[in-house]
């Protein structure tokens, strides 16, 4: 069921001590997938969609494939997101294709240009019911190398983070602490800043909190890309131990993309190589949506999420 009242899921989420996957969907297979998985663990679901997937799938078609899941696994309660909304526009256009939370990302503005722009898709998406995510802080690893004072300009400072919340009204906030998007993470010792997430639930008790860059990169899919003829060495992601101590102190909404993609290609790739013969696509996005299936049952436990519907 997609909800009507996404608020109080994420707030049911921090209150609970536990958080809500939020999984980016690009097609059939892999939304099909992530909804089995969370009607098997019974646990509440974020779908996120970028503005690339937008593009790639059409807003429409996403949309209608999440409403037919959402019918055909009622007991899920389903938040439909836009994933970094770059702009008012995107985040209008997704309200009028039928999310219900939005992104408004301009964490690349100086903080009074943020405040600027979210406060203005604030005040539309909550006229129409839609709450909205919001970010302070870049995004980008932490290498060893990186200095105090470099780490601290990048990641979410809670003072700043009050001041933010309370000029713009957003209902979460995406924390940068010291994760990154992609399967690149970290080129060295990487590390999350665990003690700001504790900080930041400290002095934001209401806000939930949001990490971005929380796949994990499995070792597994990475050895099996890398056998059927891929190349991702040096792959790396965040220890799923950091994201489960994260989500104990505060963390509301972990987004998960490149797991999915990870697993979808090493599917493919393997049974595309053990059977070259084979041409039909059943053949190799059915297992492929099984293993992604797999996974993400086995994030609900990472997330703690399972049995809170
Ligand atoms: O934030 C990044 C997500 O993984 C979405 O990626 O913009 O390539 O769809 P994308
Ligand atoms: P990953 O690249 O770690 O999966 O992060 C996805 C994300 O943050 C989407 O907003
Ligand atoms: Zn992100």
């Amino acid at each position: 069921m997609i909800v009507t009242n996404p608020l109080d899921l994420m707030k049911a989420a921090q209150k609970g001590g536990y958080a809500i996957g939020a999984f980016n969907v690009n097609n059939m297979e892999i939304s099909q997938a992530i909804v089995a998985a969370h009607a098997a663990k019974q646990a509440p679901l974020i779908l996120q969609i970028s503005s690339g997937a937008r593009k790639y799938a059409n807003t429409k078609m996403l949309v209608d494939i999440i409403k037919s899941l959402a019918d055909q696994y009622p007991q899920v309660p389903i938040i439909v997101h836009q994933d970094h909304g770059a702009d008012f526009d995107i985040c209008k256009s997704a309200i009028e294709a039928g999310f219900n939370s939005v992104m408004i990302d301009a964490s690349h503005e100086e903080f009074d240009g943020n405040v600027r722009i979210t406060k203005e898709v604030v005040d539309y998406a909550h006229g129409k019911g839609v709450i909205v995510e919001a970010e302070l802080g870049k995004l980008g690893g932490i290498e060893e190398h990186v200095s105090v004072d470099e780490k601290d300009a990048r990641l979410t400072d809670p003072e700043e983070a009050v001041e933010f919340i309370k000029q713009t009204g957003a209902d979460t906030l995406a924390c940068a602490i010291g994760t990154s998007h992609g399967a690149y993470k970290f080129s060295s010792d990487g590390k999350v800043d665990v003690d700001r997430v504790k900080k930041l639930t400290e002095v934001l008790p209401d806000t939930p909190l949001v990490m971005h860059g929380s796949s994990s990169v499995p070792q597994e899919y990475v050895e099996i890309v890398n056998k059927y003829g891929g190349d991702l060495s040096g792959a790396r992601g965040v220890d799923e131990s950091t994201i489960s101590e994260a989500v104990k102190y505060g963390v509301s909404k972990v987004n998960i993309d490149t797991d999915l993609r990870l697993v979808m290609t090493a599917i493919i790739r393997q049974v595309l190589t053990e059977d070259p013969k084979q041409f039909d696509p059943r053949k190799y996005l059915g297992p492929a949506r099984d293993e992604i299936q797999r996974m993400v049952e086995h994030k609900i436990d990472v997330l703690n999420s399972a049995g809170k519907i």
